[in-house]
């Protein structure tokens, strides 16, 4: 394998909320490894801040204001897009997000509301990114971030649970019935990232927190989702198809172990250790 195939060279990416935490760190990796980037984000300002960056690493960068769960937003994102910089070879559909609820207290506006954001915001753009890449005919990448929530339960996150659920689901039937234009679809699942979103979990009580439950001991950074990307989208993965990345310092294996000292156990605060 020539080690070139990890580049991105001359591709075209958008990357939706790419003006600030995961996708914010997907836009500025994916332009470092040669890409040209438009930033689809709602705020305006953070995604000039971000295409300036991108510019700055010597691609072309762009910032378009997008709302994605409007569909006439979307549709002039990706005619811009191809009007400006001549194509689409990568989405990355990254917004989404979630309020802790509990579902006895959530009415029926508020479970809307999150499936717009977490799922139809989705829809505007895969099928938009479809029409282009289709109509070029060279094939495309499509990433979904979607979250360790969607392969666990998620009290007080029960909407956001079932949408990331959806959209893995989605991916894998998506990248079956989009095969034969040669477009890959893949998610990625993180787990507690460091962002803006996250940053109430830097206490010292948090991060010890987080030290047990993590295995790898630490939260992750926007760069450790954006190594998954870099594989999905690039020719490393060129074979790689309807599957689902976790990049969760090891959440999601450990399903309720929890680190004491050097030791695991699944009984927090008690002194018998089950295994080590
Ligand atoms: N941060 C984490 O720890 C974490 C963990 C698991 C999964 N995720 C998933 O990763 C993705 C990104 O999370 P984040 O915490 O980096 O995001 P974030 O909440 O920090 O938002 C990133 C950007 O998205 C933009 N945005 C929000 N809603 C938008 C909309 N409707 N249209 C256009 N732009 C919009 C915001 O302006 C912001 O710049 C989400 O899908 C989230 O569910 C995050």
């Amino acid at each position: 394998m020539d080690p070139s195939s990890v580049l991105l060279t001359d591709q075209t990416a958008i990357v939706t909320g790419g003006g600030d935490g995961i996708g914010k760190g997907i836009a500025i990796t994916f332009a470092k490894f040669g890409a040209n980037v438009v930033i689809a984000d709602r705020n305006g300002a953070a995604g000039n801040a971000v295409a300036a960056q991108v510019r700055a690493l010597g691609r072309k960068g762009l910032a378009i204001t997008t709302e994605i769960r409007n569909r006439d937003q979307v549709r002039a994102l990706f005619e811009r897009t191809v009007a400006e910089l001549g194509r689409v070879d990568i989405l990355v559909n990254n917004v989404g997000g979630a309020r802790p609820q509990e579902f006895m207290e959530m009415d029926e506006e508020r479970w809307h509301r999150s499936i717009e954001l977490n799922l139809v915001g989705m829809f505007n753009c895969t099928r938009a990114a479809v029409n282009a890449m289709v109509a070029r005919g060279r094939g495309g990448v499509i990433i979904n971030i979607s979250s360790i929530e969607a392969s666990r339960a998620g009290p007080l996150y029960s909407v956001y649970s079932a949408c990331k659920a959806a959209m893995e689901n989605f991916t894998k039937t998506a990248a079956l019935e989009l095969s034969r234009h040669n477009i890959r679809v893949n998610s990625i699942a993180p787990d507690m990232i460091d962002t803006p979103h996250t940053a109430p979990l830097h206490t010292p009580q948090a991060q010890a927190a987080i030290a047990r439950v993590v295995p790898l001991g630490k939260m992750g950074r926007p760069e450790d989702v954006a190594g998954a990307a870099i594989y999905l989208a690039s020719d490393l993965g060129a074979w790689v198809t309807g599957i689902n990345i976790h990049v969760d310092g090891g959440t999601y294996a450990a399903s309720g172990w929890i680190k004491q000292a050097d030791s695991w156990t699944l009984f927090p605060d008690s002194t018998g250790v089950v295994d080590s």
